[in-house]
This record gives C-alpha cells, structure tokens and sequence, in this order.
C-alpha cells in the first residue's frame, strides 16, 4: 500500500517538474547567486545558457528598482553582436555586456548592491533567466572613542552614567561596534533597566554609506578608576577570507569620582631629614578627586596651623626645632573629616670639639694629644685624619714622639652614618719645632770642570732654618711640604770638584750641615748605560732560545718513542720507516745516557 503511495508522489513530482519546464521553455540560464566587490572595483556578472542550437539570441540584463519593485532593463546583446546598455538605466556609464554576455560593472558604488537578472530568449525554443545578487563593501573609518561632554562619573549614582560614544563613519553596509572593557568584550545590551548597555544608533549618509555610533552607558565602581574602554567595528569586504575584520579605536580612561576612605601623610622624597633640608610633606587620600587639607602641628598640647597647597606642607631650610607631631586634616565633600599624624624627625650633628683647640708647636720627639667630640641626634662616628689617612676612630689622636713628618694639618671629622651628608669637620694644625735636618742630597752634574752647577739643599726644622752656603753662593729659597729648600749656583772649580760644597742650616734649636759633590758626567757614560742593557738582552735572549731548542728535543725524543710503541701494529709505511729510524736513534742516545750515568756511579 505505502510503496504504491510512494510511487504515485515520485510520478506526480516528476510530471510537474516536466510542466515547470515546459511553462518557462527549454532554456536554463546560469549565473553566480551572489558576486562581492569592494567599492570602486569592477564587478563581473557572467551569464551563461544552454538548451538551445538558435542562433537567433537575445541576452538582456535588468535590474530592480528599490521602492517600485519594477525591472528595469540594463543592457542586453543579440547572438548577432548588436548590443547596448539603456540610457535611462541608473546604471547607465557604469556597465557594459561583453561577447559571452557578461555584465561588467566599472566603478561600484554601494546603490549598485542590487539584484540583476539575466533574461535568455531564444525564439520558438523560448525563453530562461536567473537572478544573481552584487554585494558591495565599504571599509568604515576608524571609530572614535568621546567622552561624555558633562563632568565627571561619580559612584553610587543611582541611574547609569553616560561613559562614552564610539563613532564609526562610513561603512557598507552597516558595521557592528563592540565595546570592550580592559581588552574584554562587553555584551550587546540594550535594556536600559540594565546597569551597563549601550544605545545605538545608524545614519545612512547621501552617499549611501553607514556611520554607526553606539553610547556605553554603566554603573561604574571605585574598581573601574584604572580601567581602559575601547571599542572596535566589526564589518566585511569582498572574498570569504575577509569577513569580521576588527578595527580598534584608542583607548580611553574615565575621569572616576569616589570617596576617599584613608588619609596618608608621609615624607615627600627623603627618608632622613637633616638640619638645612627643605622638607615636603605629602597628604593625600585613596578618593578622587583629593579633597581639601588642613595642616597642624602639635606645640604644647596646641595645634598651630601651618600653611600648605594641594596636599603639600613644605618647611625650607629645617631646623632640629621643626621636629615634632605634623597632622593633616581631609575634609571631603560632606563635611566629613578624617586625619593622618606624621612625626617629623630632623637630625642634626654640633659643631666639633677640639681641645685644645689652639694650634700647637711641639718640640721635635715630644709627646702630642687632642680630643675631638660633638653632639649628634643620632650615634655617631668621629676620625682623625691627615690628607685621607684615618688616624683614629675614638676621638683621640696622640703622637708619642713627633717628627717633622708629623707637621701639617689634622681634621676631625664627625658623622651620622643613619643620615647620609650629615657631618661637621674642625681642624688643627700641629707645628714642629726642633733643630734642622738636611735631608741626603743628590750629586751635581758638570759635562766638564768649570762649568756652572747648580745645587739643592733642603732641610726640615722649625722655626724655618737658615741656609750658609760654603763657598757662599746667592742662594733661592722655596718650600716643599714640610721641607725648606734652597737653590744655588757654583762655578765647578777644581777645588769644589775636589772637596764639594757645604751647605749649613741653623735656627734656635741647633745646626747640621752636609756636603755636596760635583761630578763630571762622561759621555760614553750615557751610552754605557744603554748599550749594556742591549747586550744583556742579546745574552738573555739566545740563553731562552737555547733552553727552548733543548726542551724540544727533549720533548720530540719522549713523543717518537711513545708514537712508535703505539704504531707497531700498523703495517709499513714510509713514515712508520722514519719514525722508527728516529726513535733507535733516540734510543741509542738512550742508551749512551744510561752508560754514562752508570760510569759516573
Ligand atoms: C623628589 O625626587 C624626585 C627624584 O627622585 C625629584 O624629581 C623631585 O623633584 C623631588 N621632589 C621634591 C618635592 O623634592
Ligand atoms: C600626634 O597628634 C595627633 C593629634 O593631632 C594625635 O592623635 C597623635 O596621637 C599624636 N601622635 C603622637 C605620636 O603623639
Ligand atoms: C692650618 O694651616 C693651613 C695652611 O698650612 C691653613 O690654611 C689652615 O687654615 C690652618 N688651620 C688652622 C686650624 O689653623
């Protein structure tokens, strides 16, 4: 029963199908159902038929109009070759019908997104056509990102605030926005009962484009401060690869008002404050915007109020008397006050101590000793020095037995090492007096006997010590560290290059005197010197070339004999024949050694 119901439908679809074609003529016409173009590209609609041998063909293209719903014809062509496009038709400049009854459409524009029909009529075999779609595309713009043109957001208001508008202009068609909070889509709402949705909105422009703007609207939280809005356009251009292109706008930052709940007080910059410092005390609240701050400082069970700007209490110059208690006082919008104390510790270091303080003069051998301390907010460290030599590190520098070294200047240096810079420094100069020393003099030089020399003397004392020059000579004098020197100039008699020249120093504690002696300085001397050095470098040289020579051959003689041991088994070979040649040389070396050693024990 059913298999004869099957069979009856089958039958009856079939004869329908039959009419269908009958009705509409033999021809079947075919085209691409949909063809995708970018704007200003050129479309091809091919058209192509079969079910004819005419040659009788007329091919016409139409199109319909958007309001009437009415074809209108385009172009059309005859197998013949005759062809023309309607001058009246919207589309008329923009296409021409080639040979195999393509319809190309130069320049597209968005209004060209039409359906076209290609119409095939051949005679008595009748007549086909099929419809194909031009899909046109435009790339938008890319968005931009406003913020809203009234104040700030606030939290806690009670509708949702206006955050942004993001605009995309001139699209095809009409592009999707898609909001994005810290990089994360929002979803599409547009239920205004909602917290967060957006309201959109699209304008076609004149020249049949789309601008597309969507407004975000949300209730945002003291969490949304740092937050970036953005938003993309979503839109597609001709080819399948090129759907769902996203386009970013810039990133965008909400100026978020919210309460403050804490109040921080602290030290602007530095850590340690120190006496000459100018201080910055910052007070500030975890609200936006910063509320208004009052200053105070504690003074006897008293706050004195101080003056600050925008959170800023600045002290120039502070002294050990601007430590103390430091309060800050925030007062937000509805009169609510909260408070943050800062202790403000300014360290300091007095100045250093000498005793005695006065410079001193000690005699030659005797005994010195000065003590140096101060006072400082914090421990601290005091040194002797001289120069950068540190001399002692517990304020108390002593000389058993000075020596003219020992003259000069001594600086005691105190310091907080807590506090980086906070260090005061005194001091001293030690003197010493005593008999005068000459320290050992150097030769004078004369190419030959009666020329001039000059010569130096110079000697330690105190009080500085007077020179006698003998034979007397008019004399320079000058000074170098602790040394008195002086200068003077001889004819190079044959009785000074005989028995020199005597210089004698003498002040209040006593005299030394020393002779200078003159030489004559030989010329071949001079090369000597160097020629010498030359050929000793020669000796050494071929000494280090001959030691090398013998720890090769030393080292070559180990190597044969080891190659050759290894070696053995491999078969003969000219090298093998000199290796082994060599090393019963060596051996035989060897051997005489051996002999030798044995000799001799
Ligand atoms: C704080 O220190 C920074 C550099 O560390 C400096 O640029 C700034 O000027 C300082 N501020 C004050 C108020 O001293
Ligand atoms: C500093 O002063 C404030 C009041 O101005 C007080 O509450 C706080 O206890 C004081 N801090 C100290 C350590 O004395
Ligand atoms: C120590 O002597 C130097 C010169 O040698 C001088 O510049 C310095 O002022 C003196 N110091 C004292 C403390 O007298």
């Amino acid at each position: 029963m059913a298999g004869i119901t099957l069979g009856r439908t089958l039958l009856l679809c079939t004869l329908l199908l039959w009419g269908f074609q009958v009705c509409c003529g033999a021809i079947t016409v075919k085209v691409s159902p949909k063809v995708e173009v970018n704007r200003g590209d050129t479309a091809k609609l091919p058209c192509e038929y079969s079910g004819t041998s005419l040659d009788d063909i007329v091919v016409t293209w139409y199109i319909t109009e958007e309001e009437s719903d009415q074809r209108k014809r385009v172009a059309y062509r005859k197998t013949s070759g005759h062809h023309e496009s309607d001058p009246e038709s919207p589309l008329f400049g923009q296409v021409s019908i080639s040979e195999d009854f393509t319809l190309t459409v130069t320049s597209v524009k968005p209004s060209n997104q039409l359906t076209f029909y290609c119409e095939v009529t051949a005679g008595k075999d009748g007549s086909g056509e099929a419809s194909t779609k031009l899909e046109v595309f435009v790339a938008p713009q890319k968005p931009e990102i406003k913020k809203p043109s009234s104040q700030a957001i606030s939290v806690g208001a009670s509708s949702s605030s206006e955050i942004g508008t993001c605009t995309t202009m001139n699209g095809f068609p009409a592009p999707r926005i898609i909001w994005f909070k810290d990089n994360m889509p929002l979803p599409e709402v547009k239920d205004k009962k909602e917290n967060t949705y957006m309201v959109p909105s699209t304008v076609k422009e004149a020249s049949g484009l789309f601008t597309i703007k969507s407004v975000l609207y949300m209730k945002p939280t003291k969490a949304d401060k740092d937050s970036l809005f953005h938003c993309t356009v979503e839109y597609s251009l001709a080819g399948e690869q090129n759907k769902n292109i996203q386009m970013k706008s810039e990133p965008m930052k909400i100026e978020l008002h919210y309460p403050f709940e804490h109040v921080m007080f602290d030290l602007l910059n530095a850590t340690d404050v120190k006496e000459g410092d100018d201080v910055t005390l910052k007070c500030a609240t975890d609200g936006n915007p910063q509320p208004f701050f009052d200053f105070y400082k504690q003074v006897q069970n008293e706050a004195k109020k101080m003056e600050g700007a925008e959170g800023l209490l600045t002290l120039k110059s502070v002294k050990r008397t601007d430590s103390g208690n430091y309060t800050c006082i925030a007062t937000d919008f509805e009169l609510d006050e909260k408070s943050a104390y800062k202790i403000l510790v300014v360290n300091y270091i007095d100045q250093m101590s000498v005793t005695p303080a006065d410079p001193k003069s000690v005699k030659l051998g005797d005994k010195v000793e000065w003590q140096c301390k101060t006072k400082a907010s914090k421990p601290h460290t005091v040194q002797w020095k001289k120069g950068s030599t540190v001399l002692s590190q517990d304020g108390t520098l002593s000389i058993e037995s000075v020596t003219y070294e020992n003259a000069g200047e001594y600086v005691c240096v105190g310091a907080v090492s807590d506090v980086p810079g906070l260090t005061a420094q005194a001091s001293v100069n030690l003197t010493v007096t005593g008999q005068p020393q000459i320290e050992n003099p150097a030769f004078g030089e004369v190419t030959k006997e009666g020329e001039e020399v000059t010569l130096k003397c110079s000697a330690y004392g105190y009080p500085s010590p007077k020179f006698t020059w003998k034979p007397s000579a008019k004399e320079t004098i000058s000074r170098e560290d602790n040394k008195i020197v002086s200068t003077a100039t001889f004819e190079a008699t044959a009785d000074i290059m005989a028995k020199g020249v005597t210089c004698e120093v003498s002040n209040e504690y006593g005299t030394d005197s020393k002779t200078l002696f003159v030489k004559v300085k030989r010329a071949d001397k001079q090369q000597g010197g160097p020629s010498a050095v030359v050929v000793a470098v020669v000796v050494c040289v071929l000494l280090l070339l001959l030691l090398v020579s013998l720890i090769y051959f030393l080292s070559k003689k180990t190597t044969m004999c080891s190659k050759k041991d290894k070696q053995e088994p491999a078969s003969s070979n000219v090298n093998d024949i000199v290796v082994e040649m060599k090393s019963d040389k060596a051996n035989e070396e060897a051997g005489l050694l051996n002999k030798k050693v044995s000799t001799e024990q």
